[in-house]
């Protein structure tokens, strides 16, 4: 048992306490970003004349052996230690003696660990933007190959409306993208430094807090002590915000198991992504994006943790802010790893033109059009809406498309019937005809893809 405490207790920790307190386990997570704090403390401590510059020099050195060590597999972190902070004042201290024991000078855990849960999420925050921008510019090459890819469009998951597949995906592109901004955002909300906090009420030594904080690439330093060491806010408007990426994700992977199931045909996931049936030879199953879809319970879960442990918590710090760590780590990696492995099965999965366009003609998807053309021939609307309905009931009775009635048909139901009906009500045009900003036409998506284009380009430059 390595503790840096001990001093005014008579007994050793009870096992099963000791087991219970410690945190190795998983703040080892941020091991690098524990010694990038320490380096900057030590540096700022050297430069305010706190430390001498030879006990700077000593402890950056052992810093630097200590993390070489660990990276290359000589020296392990293992349970000997309460926390990641013990094994490296620990270590730092077997190797250089006197100087190391400086190193908390003017330092809590409590800062220490609310600077290094910081630093790790924050590099998490860009890492999950960087996999949302690799999804949206999967989903804006498909757009671009599909801007008269013509399928139908659902509501109730009924066939409402042709669409395209460039439209169905620009939704998408829409939803991570906010996703993205959501990043930008929780980044520039969180980007302050803690350390220098102390326990809770700051120190007697002259810190400059300015400088580590801009030394550690922050904006500036967490302006009062006590809400630094025990603000986790960022840390739940992260798991929010993942959260929201897989909500999106769920959906999507919904969507992608429907397409891909025998009944619709619309899309077929490639060999790659697919998984097989221990039994059932003919089996090719949508397994990952099952797993993506499964997977967004847990992400949820580690926000509701978060948001429970927090809730009755007084300032400032307490132990129960331990149990931010765990299932934060698991939802940052699960979302991560979901984001990635989406847009590589999405970005090989193939598209069944045909089916889709069929499907959309075969769901009386033009309905909506064929009363607008009543309305432009002087029908009223809810009279046309009628009109079509029966024009619908009679296709179905039929087996047919209302395409396929002859206009001698179509005049016993309705005179106003012309013969440019059958132009009025083609897939084509009824996507060709939705014109507005963000609407299903091809010049629509063409404008919203320029507008991608620039997006991406000016996040990525
Ligand atoms: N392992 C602790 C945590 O994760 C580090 C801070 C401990 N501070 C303390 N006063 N016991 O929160």
């Amino acid at each position: 048992m390595a503790q840096l405490w001990g001093g005014r207790f008579t007994k050793a920790t009870d096992d099963l306490v000791y087991e219970f307190n410690a945190s190795i386990t998983f703040d080892k997570t941020f091991f690098h970003e524990d010694i990038a704090g320490s380096r900057v403390h030590v540096k700022m401590l050297s430069k305010q004349g706190i430390i001498t510059a030879e006990d700077e020099k000593a402890i950056l050195a052992g810093l630097d052996s200590i993390e070489q060590d660990v990276d290359n597999g000589k020296l392990e972190i293992t349970t000997e230690y309460e926390d990641i902070h013990s094994f490296v004042e620990a270590n730092l201290i077997d190797r250089i003696g006197e100087p190391g024991k400086k190193l908390h000078t003017g330092r809590s855990r409590n800062d220490q660990v609310a600077l290094d849960m910081r630093l790790y999420t924050r590099s998490q925050v860009d890492y999950t933007k960087e996999q949302l921008v690799d999804l949206l510019n999967v989903i804006l090459r498909i757009m671009k190959d599909n801007t008269s890819t013509i399928m139908p469009g659902f509501t109730h998951l009924q066939k409402a409306q042709p669409i395209t597949l460039a439209h169905h995906m620009g939704a998408y592109f829409e939803m991570f993208r906010r996703d993205v901004e959501r990043m930008s955002d929780i980044r520039r909300r969180m980007n302050y430094c803690p350390l220098g906090s102390g326990a809770l009420a700051g120190t007697t030594y002259p810190l400059d807090r300015d400088y580590t904080a801009s030394e550690l690439g922050f904006t500036g330093a967490c302006n009062n002590s006590m809400d630094g060491v025990s603000d986790r806010d960022y840390l739940i408007e992260y798991l929010s915000a993942l959260s929201t990426v897989m909500m999106h994700l769920s959906r999507f992977s919904e969507e992608v198991i429907i397409w891909n199931s025998n009944e619709y045909g619309f899309v077929e996931i490639d060999d790659s992504y697919s998984t097989g049936s221990s039994i059932m030879p003919q089996k090719k199953n949508p397994d990952i994006a099952e797993l993506v879809r499964g997977k967004t319970g847990r992400v949820y879960g580690a926000l509701m943790s978060i948001l429970t442990t927090m809730k009755g918590i007084p300032l400032a710090y307490n132990k129960d802010m331990q149990e931010d760590k765990e299932l934060a780590f698991d939802a940052m990696r699960t979302t991560n790893g979901c984001i990635q492995l989406f847009a590589g099965m999405l970005d090989t999965m193939s598209f069944n033109k045909d089916v889709m366009y069929e499907s959309a003609k075969l769901g009386f998807t033009n309905a909506t059009d064929a009363a607008d053309y009543l309305v432009n021939h002087g029908v009223p609307f809810r009279d046309a809406h009628g009109i079509i309905g029966q024009i619908v009931l009679y296709c179905i009775d039929k087996g047919i498309a209302i395409d396929d009635m002859s206009l001698e048909e179509l005049k016993s139901i309705c005179p106003a019937f012309e013969e440019d009906i059958y132009d009025a009500i083609s897939m084509e045009t009824c996507v060709s005809k939705r014109l507005t900003k963000g609407a299903c036409s091809k010049k629509s998506m063409e404008e919203a893809i320029a507008n991608y284009e620039s997006y991406i380009e000016s996040i990525t430059s």
